[in-house]
């Protein structure tokens, strides 16, 4: 099999990880990956927003499967344009269609699914241009905080949580009349607050079998004890300890059969990942939001999990043949510790070189902001650089490993939060 996969992330490491194991692999390009994928097969300068640039390096490398680890590709439609195309349409494309991706793309489109399905997700209203004169009652019939979500695509920025009634009122305004998130919240969907603990729960599906893949907790804000502004992910840890079976059962029930069951009925082709974005409140599992993709860093502990061959379950995801598939895991548990920029998620220099690869210990470096430069040397090339990823038979094994070789891995700048899995340590 030659695998194209596109992206550049830790997710995309660790798929590409996973996949170069696999015999079945021949060749693994990633577009345009990072100085992990490299070591695991070609980094492609393509741009893979440009389809027509993806479709001759297809061709010309005689892809059979394509791997979209980000959302972006999928809501612009590269699997409807690979089924379009006659010399694309037999090449698998792992990642839904575009009318399914609006899952993600699209806030309303996803909480008006939920509610036609009985979904369990937080109550809501849609606003825009049209009807926002009604905004201001409904804000006033919900408790505070206040939720506001674009209903577009906004590099996960689109969501604010405000405790005021009066500024939650001016930010909706801002969001729709200013277009403070650009396209992305000419509408804006408000929803009822929901007090939990959050988890990510993830499916691989042809479309009609799905596979439950392990649970997972990610931490967003760079400072310890959850404050300060979100991140693209500062670490994860699988499997996430409150989701014991009885809680799983619920999921499974109230939210993956339906969304499965959903997406058939409505005609909506889905060959990938579902992501769940669920919050536990009392001992109920809700519907954040769903992503139509893994998630980042969650893969990076998730995937490691998984004891099946990957490209053995794409190939039978692409050829609707995920019924006569087992997927096994190994019952470890997996932490995930983001190495970062000092400043990120503000500005931040690139261009660190970066040391002591060498020097780790029972541990995987799962890639997200890397490079090689002219000299070949690794350096620091985005804000998230690196997740140390390490497993053991506790939560808390795992953790210090992670961490350990945290330490070991150094460049100008590193920062990382200690506090991982602090709070579901009492509860595993
Ligand atoms: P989303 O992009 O929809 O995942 O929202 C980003 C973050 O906002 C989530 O991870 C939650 O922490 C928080 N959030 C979103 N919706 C709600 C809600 N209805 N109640 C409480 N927190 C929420
Ligand atoms: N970890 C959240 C995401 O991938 O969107």
């Amino acid at each position: 099999m030659n695998i194209l996969l596109i992206g550049s992330g830790g997710r995309e490491h660790s798929l590409a990880w996973k996949m170069a194991q696999s015999p079945k692999l021949t060749n693994l390009y990633t577009a345009p990956g990072n100085a992990g994928t490299m070591e695991l097969g070609e980094n492609i300068d393509i741009d893979t927003n440009n389809f027509d640039e993806v479709k001759k390096f297809v061709l010309e490398r005689s892809i059979n499967i394509v791997v979209v680890g980000p959302e972006a590709p999928l809501v612009a439609g590269i699997h409807d344009f690979f089924l379009a195309d006659e010399m694309l349409k037999d090449i698998s494309v792992i990642g839904p269609e575009k009318n399914a991706a609006m899952l993600e793309g699209s806030k309303d489109f996803a909480k008006e699914f939920m509610m036609k399905y009985t979904i369990p997700t937080a109550g809501f209203k849609t606003f825009d241009e049209i009807n926002i004169k009604e905004a201001d009652s409904y804000l006033e019939s919900l408790k505070p905080p206040y939720v506001l979500k674009a209903d577009g695509l906004a590099a996960g920025k689109g969501v604010l949580i405000i405790d005021s009634l009066n500024e939650a009122k001016a930010e909706l305004k801002d969001m729709i009349e200013n277009k403070r998130f650009g396209e992305a919240s000419k509408k804006v969907v408000i929803e009822e607050f929901l007090d939990g603990i959050e988890l990510s729960v993830f499916v691989l599906t042809d479309g009609e079998t799905y596979k439950i893949l392990p649970s997972a907790k990610d931490y967003k804000r760079i400072g310890e004890g959850d404050t300060g502004p979100n991140t693209g992910g500062m670490g994860s840890i699988s499997p996430v300890p409150f989701a014991d079976s009885s809680f799983m059962e619920k999921v499974e029930k109230r939210i993956i059969k339906p969304t499965i069951i959903g997406l058939q009925k409505e005609g909506l082709k889905y060959k990938g990942f579902i992501f769940f974005g669920l919050i536990k409140v009392g001992n109920d599992p809700f519907v954040i939001e769903y992503n139509v993709r893994m998630g980042d860093p969650e893969s990076e502990s998730v995937i490691p999990r998984i004891k099946s061959d990957m490209v053995e379950l794409f190939e039978a995801v692409g050829e609707d043949r995920l019924s006569e598939k087992s997927i096994e895991f190994n019952d470890k548990y997996v932490a995930s510790v983001f190495l970062v920029s000092g400043g990120y998620p503000g500005s931040y220099e690139k261009g660190k070189v970066m040391r002591g690869f060498d020097e780790v210990d029972d541990c995987i470096l799962f890639h997200a902001g890397t490079k090689i430069d002219a000299n070949g040397k690794i350096i620091t090339n985005g804000g998230r650089v690196l997740s140390v990823t390490a497993s053991g038979k506790t939560m808390e094994d795992a953790l210090e490993k992670a961490y350990a070789n945290s330490e070991k891995i150094n460049f100008e700048g590193k920062y990382y939060r200690k506090d991982l899995g602090k709070d579901l340590i009492a509860d595993s």
